[in-house]
């Protein structure tokens, strides 16, 4: 814009001068008094000062005007909430000036709170799903123990159901608020040294009876690691992992554990013999909500390797997953804090 707009007003000066000194030298010429000389020379310059004004009335319009009222009523859109506004840029991207830029700029954060509106909705969506289930229970299987009718034994059977749903409501919202802290903190955890390896061993612990229970075989090869790190966070990498291969596994299999030094830096690996995850999927698995099976559905509500991702992302390590269907999966994890 500036190049084009510093010739039309070049341009524009120099006729307005040229005709001016013509015009005065026809002038001179054609023997006028004085004072005819001067009228003659004022009317030219008034009238060359407006034909001067109209030109750069026109090219405001063209070059300043159209583009800010174009931007002014999307501006307008977006503020109203129409997240569809999308403008053209004016110009090919090798000649763009600064109104194309503004209208790039524009265009992608239109983009980023659409992509944001629809994150939330559907946040909110999942939310409100996984929410239903547990109280529905809850609210029948109360109903039900109201009933003097029944007997004992179907009482504690109620009694359990009951017990489950609210727990799967209470791992929902501590997961949900978790989640939430992760995301909205600007402060990185406070970091302190611990022995990763036995952190890892106390989590196993915790699986020890569900492992049992599915005649689940454990094998564990940890290296003596210290590490600087979040034990907090890194507990919820842990548990999420092992309590997926536990989940996963069918009755008899097996799953290993293995910490490694390596140079410097902790490998640790989670490797099930479990349905397995297909390439598709492996994809999506760290997305908020997504579960493969739903037949599983009931057991979790997809947060956990959500979690999983966003502590290894505030960590600054690296989680990398790969499987086979039908054999297994093995998750890696690598943190840079050893000491
Ligand atoms: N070890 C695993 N083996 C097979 N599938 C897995 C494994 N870990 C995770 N998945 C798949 O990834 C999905 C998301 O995992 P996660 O976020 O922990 O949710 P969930 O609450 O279902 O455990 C699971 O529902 C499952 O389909
Ligand atoms: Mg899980």
């Amino acid at each position: 814009m500036t190049f084009v707009g510093f010739l039309i007003f070049f341009a524009t000066i120099s006729a307005v001068i040229t005709v001016a000194v013509l015009i005065y030298d026809v002038t001179k010429n054609a023997d006028l008094d004085n004072g005819s000389t001067i009228m003659v020379m004022f009317l030219v310059i008034v009238f060359l000062s407006l034909a001067c004004s109209v030109v750069d009335m026109f090219r405001r319009k063209i070059m300043v005007e159209r583009p800010v009222n174009e931007i002014l009523s999307a501006t307008e859109r977006i503020t109203k909430g129409d997240f569809s506004v999308r403008l053209v840029p004016l110009h090919d991207y090798e000649h763009y000036d600064e109104f194309d830029l503004i209208i790039e700029n524009l265009n992608s954060m239109v983009a980023t709170l659409e992509k944001n509106e629809t994150l939330s909705k559907d946040f909110i969506s999942n939310v409100s799903h996984e929410l239903k289930t547990p109280l529905a229970v809850i609210k029948n299987y109360s109903e039900a123990l109201s009933l003097s009718t029944l007997d004992e034994q179907t009482r504690q059977k109620y009694l359990l159901t009951l017990r489950a749903a609210s727990s799967k409501l209470s791992t929902l919202i501590s997961n949900i608020l978790q989640l939430n802290k992760l995301e909205n903190s600007k402060l990185s955890p406070e970091k302190t040294t611990f022995r990763l390896d036995e952190a890892i061993a106390l989590v196993l612990l915790r699986y020890e009876e569900q492992m049992d229970k599915k005649n689940i075989e454990l094998w564990c090869d940890m290296d003596e690691v210290t590490l600087l790190s979040s034990a907090d966070y890194l507990d919820i990498v842990w548990s999420n992992l092992i309590s997926n291969a536990v989940k996963f596994t069918p009755d008899g299999g097996k799953i290993s554990i293995t910490l490694k030094n390596e140079n410097g830096r902790a490998v640790v690996k989670v490797r099930d013999t479990g349905e397995g995850i297909s390439q598709k999927d492996g994809e999506r698995i760290f997305e908020k909500f997504y579960q493969v099976d739903t037949s599983h559905s009931g057991e979790g509500n997809g947060l956990g390797l959500a979690l999983v991702k966003k502590v290894i992302d505030v960590l600054g390590g690296e989680i990398t997953v790969s499987s086979t269907v039908g054999k297994g999966t093995e998750f890696g994890i690598t943190l840079g804090d050893v000491v």
